[in-house]
């Protein structure tokens, strides 16, 4: 999408519809909104449709005439105002554009933050999982303007390129987690990696079953065991001269979670091609800092494959021993992302040594039983990095909830037989699966991410859709801004 500034009256831009927000009360006189009600004539068709200014609503009215657009949108905004209000009226409009191929959003007095919110939204509010269609396919509008009061200064115009960018990324994250399992698998998905890294020219590494056996990436591998299709890691990196930190992402990219031999129940396993979610947002966050040019390095690690049932499938009282040499305990075969992690992690720790390893996983159903399906379960040891990353979280429009890390739980990872099991009590789960990946971090700096819950919609739930949403990519852009 391309996403233009303009300052012309809004009754003067030219668009196939021109978007405004309306609270509950009547709009100021000599307001923008109150000059689009009048140009347009538009009240009688607010009456006729019952508007009342409420959250949700929005009509449409033709314009001509004294209004230059095709057509006015009006949103209703409730009680939103400030970046909120730009949000909902972006959104909205890109969603309800249909077929038009050009959208004005009314923004006004322009501060930066607003018009990247504007531009994020624009482009995540177009968004629509299509791919598989064969029919009925439209394309949306290519072109976003979003109207401003005053000077289109180069520090707004720059904000708008940041919320593009941080929205196509997003994008793109949505687009790997809606993708049908049959098709992208480990092997699909480092393909795609490669292609997207190799467009921004990002160096990138992809290791097959071979070279993790060399490794011993044996907690990996045993979930691997049960699938026909091939595991593979995957590192992007983006290394720019002027950098003074070092982040690395490590993501859960299981493109398929049957479970293994605990075989899930068909109602639990329906979606579980959202299992890659992690995997999706590490891709998009090292794309996304390479687009936006930021000042720190970024390490983008995925480890990829399918938990299945194959008859070599892994088995619960199984042992293995990780990458760093711990032995584990295998309890549940359905807690497979802990086994990818631990050795991604460990490979991590010793190969890159970041200053702050940050990992997303779809990682336990626990997480939503604790926080609900759309709040990120976010672990660190770190108070103030907890609270940076909060208000990332906050800036970002995400919502995030930090979880103990309770030393006390830790026992219930004592093994009879090996150094440690993998799954805790029935208590606590997304706590102790957390307790579980720290064994693997050593002394970094490290957060962990629990996206089950919010990376996937079962129904569409404030702005974001049904299916994958992308969460997490806007807030760990945002914390790398903020280094
Ligand atoms: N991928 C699931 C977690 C999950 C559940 C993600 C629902 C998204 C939506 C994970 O691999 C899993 O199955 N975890 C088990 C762990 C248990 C066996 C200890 C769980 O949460 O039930
Ligand atoms: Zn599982
Ligand atoms: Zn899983």
């Amino acid at each position: 999408m391309r996403i233009t500034l303009n300052n012309d009256a809004p009754t003067a831009v030219s668009a196939d519809l021109i978007a405004i927000g309306l609270g509950t009360k009547k709009p100021p006189r000599g307001s923008a909104a109150a000059a689009l009600l009048s140009a347009s004539g538009g009240a009688a068709f607010l009456k006729a449709e019952g508007f009342d200014g409420k959250p949700g609503q929005a009509v449409k009215v033709p314009g001509g005439g004294e209004v230059k657009a095709k057509g006015v949108l009006f949103v209703g905004l409730g009680d939103a105002t400030g970046i909120d209000a730009v949000r909902l009226v972006s959104h909205t409009a890109l969603k309800l554009a249909g077929s038009r191929k050009s959208v004005a959003v009314y923004v006004g007095a322009a501060e930066p933050e607003e018009l990247r919110a504007a531009a994020q939204e624009a482009v995540l509010g177009a968004y629509r999982y299509l791919d598989y269609k064969t029919r009925g396919v439209r394309t949306g509008p290519g072109r976003t303007v979003l109207v401003i009061e005053g000077k289109k200064a180069g520090h707004l115009k720059a904000a708008v390129e940041a919320g593009l960018i941080v929205g196509e990324c997003a994008a793109i994250a949505r687009d790997l987690v809606n993708a049908p399992p049959n098709d992208l698998n480990p092997i699909t998905l480092a393909e795609r990696a490669q292609a997207e890294a190799k467009a921004l020219d990002l160096p990138v590494k992809v290791l097959g079953k071979r070279q993790l056996e060399k490794l011993g990436m044996n907690l990996f591998l045993a979930v691997n065991r049960g699938s026909a299709i091939e595991p593979r890691f995957i590192h992007v990196t983006y290394a720019p001269k002027n950098a003074e930190k070092k982040v690395a992402f490590v993501g859960k990219g299981l493109t398929f979670d049957a479970g293994g031999l605990c075989l899930k129940p068909a109602k639990s396993m329906v979606d579980m091609k959202c299992d890659m979610a992690g995997s999706a947002v590490t891709l998009a966050v090292v794309l996304a800092a390479a687009r936006l040019q930021l000042p720190v390095e970024v390490h983008a690690i995925i480890g990829s494959t399918e938990n299945m049932t194959g008859g070599a499938a892994y088995r619960p009282g199984d042992v293995f021993t990780s990458l760093d040499g711990k032995t584990v305990e295998v309890i549940n075969t359905d807690a497979e992302g802990r086994m990818v992690l631990a050795d991604c992690l460990a490979w991590t720790r010793d190969q890159i040594q970041p200053d702050i390893l940050i990992d997303h996983a779809t990682l336990t159903g626990a997480a939503m039983v604790a926080l609900g399906p759309h709040r990120t379960a976010l672990y660190t040891a770190d108070d103030e990095l907890a609270s940076q990353y909060l208000a990332a979280s906050e800036a970002a429009d995400e919502r995030y909830w930090r979880m103990p890390l309770d030393d006390d739980l830790r026992p219930m990872l004592d093994s009879f037989v090996a150094d440690l099991k993998h799954v805790g009590g029935p208590h606590g789960g997304s706590i102790t699966a957390a307790l579980f990946l720290r064994e693997f971090v050593g002394d970094c700096t490290w957060i962990h991410c629990d996206i089950a819950g919010p990376s996937f919609n079962d129904g569409p739930h404030r702005r974001l859709p049904k299916g994958g949403t992308g969460h997490g990519v806007a807030t760990a852009v945002r914390f790398l801004e903020s280094l």
